[in-house]
């Protein structure tokens, strides 16, 4: 059986990021970033981020979702949702997203990530904001999309977020978004108007 990897050193690009924004354009000098949603199942993540993926991409803007369903269909599929693969999972998908971003892609990430210290890309200067869909649980758990909560209060499920694993509500989110009362629709031009907000005038 095989150690972990020995011996390997990191490769530099022969492409810069600068020159990379050059070709995949930019929005009013903004490029790469990663916009982490987090929350509780149910509340709202997946929807606003392809809503906004779909804007953003309709208008030419390099954006790409990565969700929480998805990544575990593939590339995380060996995982479980014990606290140690939760992580694992989370750190497999911000290196992912740190790709995105570097490539010049606004990468929109939609997962429970229940733990605060992994939502974050460790050792980059990539920018990464942070977005809490603060849904309230007994909001999230009359709406039940999936019928996962009956589940979990049957003990079907075990482990089910904020039934019986905690989720850690993020201190200091770039945005709060409360989707109570909103559609996916102003959930997401939220967001938009919260980036617009911060880039360059044109
Ligand atoms: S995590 O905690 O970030 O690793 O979870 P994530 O990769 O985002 O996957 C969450 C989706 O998996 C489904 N699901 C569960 N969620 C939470 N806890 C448990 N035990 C669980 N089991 C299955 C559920 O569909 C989640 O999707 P969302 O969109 O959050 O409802
Ligand atoms: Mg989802």
């Amino acid at each position: 059986c095989f150690q972990v990897a020995t011996n390997v050193t990191e490769q530099k690009h022969h492409v810069s990021r600068a020159k990379r924004g050059q070709i995949l354009g930019h929005l009013r000098g903004f490029r790469g970033c990663t916009i982490w949603f987090t929350g509780l199942s149910g509340a709202g993540k997946t929807s606003i981020a392809f809503e906004l993926e779909a804007y953003l991409v309709s208008r030419g803007i390099p954006a790409y979702g990565l969700d929480g369903d998805n990544i575990r269909c593939g590339l995380n599929k060996d995982l479980s949702f014990s606290k140690k693969d939760r992580e694992e999972n989370i750190r497999r998908v911000a290196e992912v997203a740190r790709l995105f971003a570097d490539s010049g892609q606004i990468c929109l990430c939609s997962f429970v990530s229940p733990f605060a210290e992994d939502r974050i890309h460790k050792e980059s200067d990539l920018p990464f904001f942070e977005v809490f869909v603060d849904t309230p649980l007994a909001v999230c758990e009359q709406r039940d999309n999936k019928g996962l909560y009956l589940k979990a209060r049957q003990g079907i499920i075990k482990g089910f977020t904020g039934i019986d694993q905690p989720y850690e509500t993020p201190e200091h989110p770039e945005l709060v978004l409360k989707t109570v009362d909103c559609t996916v629709e102003q959930s997401a031009m939220q967001v938009l108007s919260f980036f617009a907000s911060l880039l360059c005038p044109v």
